[in-house]
C-alpha cells in the first residue's frame, strides 16, 4: 500500500495485515518508531475523533504533526488553490492526512504527490480509516469478521462511513439489513456494484423485529451538513431513535454490540450508554491503534 484512499482499493490481505498490526500495537508487542517523521493533518471539514486520533497516533510513535483545521488561518483564505496548498505542505512532511468536503480530493493528492496520502473523509464518498477501525472493533467484539448479520441504520445515502464499511466487509460474507428513511437509502452505485455480489442486502422497515437476528447494529447520524434543503433535513432528522427500552422489549443475542462512528445527535439516547451493547466509545479508542498501524505501515515503520 502506498496510500489509503478508498476501501475499494484494499485487498482482504491488506485489511487483515492492518488489523493484525493494530492488535500488536494495542498489546504493545510492536512499537513503531516515527521519531524522524512529520505528518500534516489538513482538515477542511470539522472533526473531533479523526483529527485527534491521527494526531495522538503520530505522537505516540514519537513523530510530530503540523495541522490545518479549517481554512480560516491558512493561505486558503487568500485564495490559494488546493493543489498549491498540498504541493507546499508536501515540502515539509513525510505523510499527509486530508479531510475534504470534495469527493476525490485525497485521490487527487495521491496522484500528484510522491508521499503517502490518507483520506480522512471526502464528502459523502469514503472514510476508509473509520472503516478499518470499525472492522477492528467488530473483530474484537465478535472474534470474527465472517458471516455476520449487521444492521446499517440511519443515513445510508450520504454516510461515507456506511459506503466504506460495505466495501470493507464485502470480503467476509456479510448480511446487511438496511434500515433508513426512503430518501436516505443506500446509493444505487453500491446496490448495483457487481463486485459486491457476495453481499446479501435485506431492506427492513422494522428495526425491532430484526434485533434478535443481529450481531452488530451500526447507527449513523442524519447529517445536517449534507442537505441542500433544510426543510428536508428537519423532516428526516429524527427518523430513528435507539433507546434502552428497545432492547428490553426485544432482547438481542449475547454477542450483540452497537457501533456508531460518532458524533451522535439524537439517534441513540444516552440511556443506551450503560447497557452492555454500547461499544461506540471503545470503538473511538480503537481508532488510535488502527491509525498507528496505518501510518506505521505507510511509512515503512511496521
Ligand atoms: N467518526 C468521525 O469521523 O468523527 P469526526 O468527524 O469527529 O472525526
Amino acid at each position: 500500500m502506498k496510500h489509503v484512499i478508498s476501501m475499494r482499493d484494499l485487498a482482504k490481505r491488506d485489511i487483515l495485515l492492518l488489523l493484525d498490526l493494530a492488535g500488536k500495537i494495542e498489546k504493545k508487542e510492536l512499537r513503531p518508531d516515527l521519531s524522524d517523521k512529520v505528518a500534516a493533518l489538513l482538515f477542511y471539514e470539522p472533526s473531533t475523533r479523526t483529527v485527534f486520533s491521527f494526531d495522538t497516533a503520530v505522537k505516540r510513535m514519537g513523530g510530530k504533526t503540523i495541522q490545518m483545521i479549517g481554512s480560516e488561518s491558512s493561505s486558503v483564505k487568500k485564495g490559494e488553490s488546493f493543489s498549491d496548498t498540498i504541493n507546499v505542505v508536501r515540502q515539509y512532511v513525510d505523510l499527509i492526512v486530508i479531510r475534504s468536503v470534495i469527493e476525490g480530493a485525497a485521490r487527487y493528492a495521491s496522484e500528484i504527490l510522491d508521499i503517502p496520502i490518507i483520506n480522512a473523509g471526502d464528502g459523502s464518498n469514503q472514510h476508509p480509516t473509520q472503516t478499518l477501525l470499525d472492522l477492528y472493533s467488530i473483530q474484537k467484539t465478535q472474534s470474527t469478521l465472517s458471516n455476520l448479520h449487521i444492521a446499517l441504520v440511519g443515513d445510508l445515502r450520504f454516510g461515507r462511513t456506511i459506503h466504506s464499511l460495505v466495501y470493507g466487509l464485502s470480503h467476509f460474507g456479510v448480511t446487511f439489513y438496511l434500515v433508513s428513511p426512503r430518501h436516505l437509502k443506500i446509493p444505487d452505485y453500491i446496490r448495483n456494484d457487481k463486485s459486491l455480489a457476495n453481499i446479501k442486502f435485506i431492506e427492513s422497515d422494522n428495526l425491532a423485529e430484526i434485533i434478535p437476528t443481529l450481531d452488530i447494529m451500526y447507527v449513523t447520524r442524519v447529517q445536517k451538513e449534507r442537505f441542500a434543503d433544510p426543510v428536508e433535513y428537519e423532516q428526516l432528522k429524527n427518523s430513528y431513535q435507539i433507546t434502552a427500552r428497545l432492547f428490553k422489549e426485544h432482547p438481542p443475542k449475547e454477542n450483540f454490540k452497537i457501533l456508531h462512528p460518532l458524533p451522535r445527535v439524537n439517534e441513540i439516547t444516552t440511556d443506551v450508554d450503560s447497557t452492555p451493547y454500547a461499544y461506540y466509545f471503545h470503538q473511538a479508542r480503537n481508532g488510535l491503534f488502527v491509525r498507528q498501524a496505518i501510518i506505521a505501515n505507510l511509512l515503512g515503520a511496521a
